[in-house]
């Protein structure tokens, strides 16, 4: 279908939801004609994006076959904050920005995690099976002693931005905080009393693990089977960064053995999370479909992020959220030719 030939083009991936897509619409329709697209691997979706000059994918993978098709591409403007879909050394060399959405969903992401270690802690989701089919006829609750979080300690594996906020509201609990980073953060260190370990120390010491890392070929496979022998039998790990990082049939061997007590995770090796998972049948895990940003305040932030970068980009300007690889990278800036 032919366009408006005078407004560029923007393709965005009908996975966003379609309160974001009519928002993307009414943000940008002045100075874009709007796109949705389903399948952006075929054929025929290659075709509607060949002249595009903006994409937003959700978690589509944007590599260089698909880059080498759209000449006339300016900005990836990544719909929240991993960007490990996207090749940003064939984006950077072609000249075209890649940006996220970092600053505005630290919050909810953090708010998720502290959910996933009090469901665990306290077995919310089996408490609320049992209100709903046996306590009526109990005559007096045979659920088991949970446990606090208040004295435990939470082992932070990367405290960057969202890292950080969950030391926040765990010290709030009560809890000792540690953390494990490829770089100290002694400034966090001061302002919020957490202790820097190595990874080893904090695996054997923690009662959470929790993991906050975006993934990169360092930290794909950062747990896997020697990590979670080190951890306590019963500790509990927490993901919601990314699937890869942990590696997940080594988890699900541990998890099956109770070599550790449990697991509260958000993302998967692949995504939608296969019902033939064996995470699905496990009681020690609680499982949650990839929704750590998923709120109406941090979604609407996000929308205005990513609507906002991709204006300034079609009318010539530098975007405010470009990933750490490009802050000084991109010489050649299309938009502002
Ligand atoms: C969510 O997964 C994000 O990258 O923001």
């Amino acid at each position: 279908m032919e366009g408006n030939p005078l407004k560029p083009k923007v393709v965005i991936s009908a996975k966003l939801r379609s309160k974001v897509r009519e928002a993307l619409k009414n943000l940008l329709n002045e100075i874009a004609d709007i796109y949705v697209l389903n399948d952006w691997t075929n054929e025929r979706s290659l075709q509607e994006l060949k002249d595009a000059e903006a994409l937003v994918p959700l978690h589509e993978e944007i590599n260089e076959k698909l880059l080498s098709r759209m000449p006339k591409l300016r900005i990836v403007a990544r719909f929240g904050v991993g960007y490990d879909r996207v090749d940003v050394e064939a984006c950077t060399k072609r000249g075209i920005y890649v940006t996220h959405t970092p600053n505005v969903l630290s919050n909810a992401v953090a708010e998720l995690t502290l959910a996933l270690m009090l469901c665990l802690s306290r077995r919310i989701i089996e408490a609320d099976r049992y209100v709903r089919t046996e306590w009526a006829k109990a005559n007096r609750s045979t659920l088991p002693l949970r446990e606090d979080l208040y004295g435990k300690t939470l082992g932070i594996i990367g405290l960057g931005r969202i890292g950080t906020e969950v030391a926040r509201r765990a010290k709030a609990f009560g809890m000792r905080i540690v953390y494990y980073d490829k770089i100290r953060r002694r400034n966090a260190e001061l302002e919020l009393g957490v202790e820097y370990l190595s990874l080893d120390k904090l695996l054997r010491i923690s009662d959470f693990v929790s993991l906050h890392v975006p993934l990169t070929p360092e930290t794909a496979s950062l747990i896997g089977e020697r990590e979670l022998e080190k951890m306590k039998k019963t500790a509990y790990l927490i993901n919601t960064s990314r699937g890869r990082v942990i590696d997940e049939e080594a988890l699900c061997r541990a998890l099956e053995k109770h070599q550790i007590a449990g697991a509260g995770l958000d993302v998967f090796s692949e995504e939608p999370l296969p019902l033939d998972s064996p995470l699905i049948k496990m009681k020690n895990v609680v499982l949650t479909p990839h929704m750590a940003t998923l709120t109406v305040e941090t979604r609407s932030l996000m929308l205005h992020i990513v609507a906002e970068d991709v204006r300034r980009v079609l009318t010539g300007k530098a975007p405010l959220n470009p990933v750490p690889e490009q802050k000084d990278v991109i010489s050649t800036r299309k938009g502002n030719e």
